[in-house]
This record gives C-alpha cells, structure tokens and sequence, in this order.
C-alpha cells in the first residue's frame, strides 16, 4: 500500500505525461502555401530553409554531395544541374518538424492526423487537360530522358542515373482502382528504364498484367507538394488509391488529370509526368543501387518500364530524393509510425507514442511509449510490435516520462530500468528485412552470398516496475525548473562579475 502511494507521488511530482518534445510554435499554415511544391519552397526560402545553387554541379555525385551536406538543415535548389536549365530540388521534408509544419499541425500530433487522413480519404477531382499545370508542355516521340532531366547519379557504386522521387501510378488491371507508391528507378537508355518491385501493390499489379500477357500503363509524377509525398507511403490495403490520402491531408479533393497515353490518374500540379509501360516477361540488369540502410543492394534482373510520353509544366522544377538521408527516412517513417500506433493501441491501450529512430534508419529500431500497469505487459507490446512489420527488428519500450524522440533518454532508460537476465526479449529465425547486410548468409555452394532476409528480433523491457518502495525509480527534478525566465534573469553581458573579479 505505502508503495503504492510512492507510486502516485512520484506520478504527480514528475508528470506521467508524454515528455515528447514540446510543440514548435508554427506560423498557421493559412499564411504560406504548403498544398503545392512551389507555395512550400516558397515558405523555406521566406524563413531561410532553402539553400540556392546558382553555380553549375555535375549530375554524377557532386549534387548529391551538396544536397547531402545540407541534409536535414535547409533543402537545396540547383540552378544549373549538368548543363540543364531545370532546377532540381532535393531535403525539402527532411525534419519532422517541417512535415507538420507542412500539415499545419503541431509535431506531437503528426501521427494523429496522419491516421485521421488515411481514415478518410477524400476522392479526387479530374480537372481537364488544358487546366492541369503538368501537361502544359508534352513529348511523345524522339524521347531521350538524358537530353530531358537532370537525373542525379547519387551513390558511388550505383549503377547511373536513378530516378528517387517519382510517385509510380498504375492502376489494378481487374479493378481499375489506382495505387501510389514511390518505387527507385534507373534510367538505362533514352526511353527505357528498370524498377524496383518488392512485394506489394504495384508488384501485384504487374503480375496480374503479366499472366495476361499485357504490359502494365503506369506513370511517374515528379516535383509534388510534401503531403502528396508523404500520402504516397501509406501502409493501406490494396485498391485504395493514396491520392484520395493526399486529398484529405490537403483538406480538398486532389486535382488529377488523365494522362496523355493511358488511362492512369496523375496530380495535375505535378511538376513532370514520365508515362509509360511495364513490359510483360522482360528483365534487365538493375543496381547495384545504395538504399536506405546505407548498403548497396545488389544488381539483379528487374521489370522494365518504356516510356511513351514525357510531359511537364512549361518551367519544370525536378525533384530528386538523396538516398538514405532524412528526407528518405521521414518519408517512409511517418505512415509506418502512425501505422504501428494503431497496430499497438489496438491490443495496449497503454501506447502513447511510437518512434523509428534515424539510427536504425528509421525502419529497423522502435521505440514505444506506454503506460504500463501490471507487470509483463511490456513484453506483449514488444511481441505485437515484432508481429506488425517485418522489417521491426529491435523494440524498446519505455515509460511515459521518457522521451521517445531523444535517443539519450532511451540509452538512459535502458541504463537504468533494464537487466538482460529478465527483461530481454529474443526472437530467433524470423523474417527481417533483406536490405539489413547483416542477414546475409553464405552457402558453400552460393557465389555471391544468399541475401536471406532471416533475422532475430531483440526486445528490450527497459519500464520500471509498477510497484516501488520509496523513490528508488523516482527520477530527479528541481522544483522550479521548467518555470525559469532565463531572459529575465541573465543579464546582456558579464560587465559586473568582471568587475568583481578584477577588484584585487
Ligand atoms: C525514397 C523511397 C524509395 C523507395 N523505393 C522503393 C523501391 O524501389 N521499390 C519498392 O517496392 N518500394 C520502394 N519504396 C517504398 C514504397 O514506396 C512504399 O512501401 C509504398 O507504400 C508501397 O506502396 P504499396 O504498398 O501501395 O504498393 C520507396 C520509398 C521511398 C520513400
């Protein structure tokens, strides 16, 4: 009983509260236009997130370079990208912050109205050809992407150009209902290109389109506003099109028009459309390609996409993502995020936030917030965690006085709360992510090594008890702390303390 009531004293000295970090205040998202990609560069460079490039960079590695330094500090534009006159843009959505910003809400609530949006989509509207910003200027023969785009070659073993920032669009042969997916693409020849298929939406799509000896119209939209991005990651079952996602994050039904080749559905005010096809029983060699865990995945024989128009507004802006860095990570992250909360809260009401953390490139490593009232709980959270995502290979859950967004908290946490002899959590022989190197396994008679994908899952219980004597798990505060005016109270330089010091 007595601890029972240290329990609630400490509850009510520290704050059980989430200690997620508190909202930035953000301009009301009224006063800048975040619905358009140009209205968002617009607002970076009005508030000094948009870093210009006048002087010219080459296309193979020296863009990504710069584009890399800057990662996460303000976005790039590249005036002159390899001799084109086609600005190319790159990082702007690599913080947090700046996603919410962009959705007009505070960071804490990022995933909320996330969830909010995918619950309720909204259908789009076709507007006609002569209205949509993307079809002002169209190529439909002698297409040469080269001669076009300003296509970064970003890595240094990557096998050329790649296209990273292309919303893929297609459409499913039996239903016709579109899906949204960003999928990495090489370009190999003036009109040719290969893409990357893993198991999902589009793959099925493409299967389905193959048995039947068709090829599959898709198209490729580029330079779109950050929560058309963003919608484009869903986790979300097939045949529902993340557009309608996009139009709820914008508040309005979103503008698409049909593409000049085919039947697919493209945001109007999309900077470039590439359209083309998916071509039936053929395979080209793809990769080797850096990705997002900072490893290169290996070259293989992948699907090939023929291209069949080029259209874009009359001064295109080119979007390309640097692979791995923040603006990868985010926008993956997010849905995946908001994804995993409701996956949890459904079973442990107890969650209150969820975390991909950036070292384990925000796919590999999260980190749960949870109220935990009996003892062994936490282990359900990490079990039910393993179960929603494949590629979740560590889970560590924590208190709500811990901040899931600080990685010193977290090490602090398992400091402090955690003993490898009673609460860890280890899960041999599951299904991992087969972009993690280190799943890799060599058979003798395998040359190169199988990639296999097969990987154990560590859970960590890094809570503290739910029952305690006196203040043994009791974090330390000073009253007063967060109360402190330190504007009021430091004075603008040190000119009376220099003169005691000086008072021999
Ligand atoms: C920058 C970036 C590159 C990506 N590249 C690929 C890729 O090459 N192949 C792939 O299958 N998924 C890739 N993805 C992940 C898919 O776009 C994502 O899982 C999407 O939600 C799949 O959509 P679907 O489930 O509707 O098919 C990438 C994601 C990002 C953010």
């Amino acid at each position: 009983m007595m601890e029972t009531q240290m329990n609630q004293r400490d509850a009510a000295t520290n704050g059980t509260a989430s200690a997620a970090p508190t909202a930035p205040t953000l301009p009301a998202r009224q006063s800048f236009d975040a619905l358009s990609l140009r209205g968002w560069l617009a607002h970076l460079s009005a508030t000094g997130r948009l870093a210009t490039i006048a002087k010219p960079v080459a296309l193979k590695h020296e863009l990504a370079a710069v584009a890399k330094r800057l990662d996460g500090k303000q976005a790039a534009v590249f005036l002159a990208p390899g001799g084109h006159d086609m600005p190319v843009v790159s990082g702007f959505i690599s913080r947090r912050a700046w996603i919410a910003e962009a959705m007009g809400v505070a960071e804490n609530d990022l995933l909320q109205r996330f969830r909010d949006a995918a619950d309720h989509p909204l259908p789009w509207k076709e507007v006609s050809a002569g209205e949509a910003a993307c079809q002002q200027v169209l190529h439909t023969t002698g297409i040469d992407l080269h001669a076009l785009l300003p296509i970064p070659t970003h890595s240094e073993h990557d096998n050329g150009p790649y296209i990273t920032a292309g919303l893929v669009i297609a459409r499913n042969p039996r239903t016709g209902v579109q899906n949204v997916s960003i999928n990495r693409i090489q370009v190999h020849a003036r009109d040719r290109m290969a893409i990357l298929l893993l198991p999902r939406h589009l793959y099925a799509f493409q299967k389905m389109a193959e048995a039947a000896g068709d090829a599959l119209d898709i198209a490729v939209a580029i330079g779109v506003d950050p929560l058309t991005m963003l919608a484009s990651q869903a986790i979300s079952p097939i045949d529902f099109d993340e557009l309608e996602i996009a139009g709820a994050l914008h508040g309005a039904p979103l503008p698409v028009v049909k593409c000049v080749t085919s039947d697919v559905r493209v945001p109007a005010f999309a900077e470039i459309v590439i359209e083309g096809r998916i071509l039936p029983d053929v395979r080209e060699a793809e990769g080797p390609f850096g990705e997002f865990p900072k490893y290169y995945s290996a070259q293989e024989a992948r699907e090939v996409i023929e291209v069949a128009a080029v259209t874009h507004r009359k001064n295109p802006i080119y979007h390309t993502i640097v692979p791995a860095e923040m603006e990868h990570l985010l926008l993956g992250a997010i849905p995946r995020e908001a994804t995993l909360l409701s996956h949890l809260q459904r079973s442990h009401p107890g969650v209150t936030d969820v975390h991909l953390s950036v070292g384990g490139v925000c796919r590999y490593h999260l980190w749960v917030q949870f109220a935990k009232k009996r003892e062994g709980e936490a282990k359900n959270v990490i079990l039910c965690a393993f179960g929603a995502h494949y590629d979740i290979k560590q889970v560590v859950v924590v208190d709500t006085d811990v901040d899931i967004h600080d990685p010193a908290e977290i090490e602090w946490a398992i400091a402090t709360r955690f003993q490898a002899d009673r609460d860890l959590v280890l899960i041999e022989g599951a299904q991992g992510s087969p972009l993690d190197p280190s799943t890799t396994v060599c058979h003798p008679d395998d040359a190169p090594p199988h990639l296999q994908g097969i990987s154990t899952k560590m859970g960590l219980d890094a809570t503290r008890p739910v029952v305690y004597s006196g203040h043994v798990f009791t974090r330390v505060r000073i009253p007063g702390y967060e109360a402190v005016d330190l504007d009021a109270l430091v004075a603008a330089d040190n000119a009376a303390f220099d003169t005691y010091l000086s008072d021999q």
